[in-house]
């Protein structure tokens, strides 16, 4: 048996929504729990071809027990037409047996988007990913107010959960406040991980 970890499962082209993953994984870390980066294969109109099992780079594959046995979920993707990545969705499509078996009531969630502009449809990204992490019976958390930088950003944050405004040629860095807003996600969830770990 492995030790309490929260899973951070993403998706990213561009790399802005893998930088925002690891700055929550360090918040999680922060809290003390361990936190296990994971991410999903990208899907293709060509059908026949598959992934390689192991990417050539960066973090590995989410498998199902990857998910099962977590102690809490950050889930991110980029904004796609205000809505979660096709990749990211295709994999949680795949999850019914963890729906049937219960396996993931009454953990912990939160979710980080990044998106090309400031009014792109994050905040409706952020609730896409919600909706299926609430039918799987998880227990949504966001961003609190006590925050500071949700009252003063002039880019990415929202109570929801962490975004970023990537700018229209995607090549933004994430700056400051953003990264910020991530880490305390990232604690916020570990804490409560922690915490309802310990009332199961
Ligand atoms: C198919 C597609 C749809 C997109 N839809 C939106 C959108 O609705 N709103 C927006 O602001 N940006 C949109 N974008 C831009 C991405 O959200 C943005 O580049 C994001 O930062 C990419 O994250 P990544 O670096 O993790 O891949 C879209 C990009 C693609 C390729």
């Amino acid at each position: 048996m492995s030790r309490p970890y929260v899973l951070v499962l993403y998706y990213s082209s561009h790399g802005a929504t893998r930088t925002m993953a690891q700055h929550i994984a360090r918040g999680i870390e922060q809290s003390g729990i361990e936190a296990r980066l994971r991410t999903v294969p990208a899907v293709s109109a060509n059908s026949e071809a598959s992934a390689p099992a192991v990417p050539e780079q960066g973090a590995l594959y989410c498998s199902e027990q990857d998910l099962a046995n977590c102690a809490g979920l950050a889930l991110g993707s980029p904004t796609r037409f205000g809505n979660m990545a096709a990749a990211l969705k295709y994999f949680i499509d795949g999850t019914s047996a963890l729906w049937l078996s219960g396996a993931l009531i009454g953990k912990p969630a939160s979710v980080f988007s990044s998106s090309s502009s400031l009014h792109g449809g994050q905040e409706t990204t952020l609730i896409s990913m919600m909706l299926p992490l609430l039918h799987h019976g998880m227990v949504i958390t966001g961003l609190p107010y006590s925050e500071s930088e949700l009252l003063s950003t002039t880019t990415g944050g929202t109570p929801y959960g962490a975004t970023h405004v990537a700018g229209n040629d995607s090549r933004r860095p994430v700056d400051d406040t953003e990264l910020k807003l991530c880490r305390a996600q990232g604690k916020r969830l570990g804490e409560l991980a922690i915490k309802l770990q310990k009332e199961t």
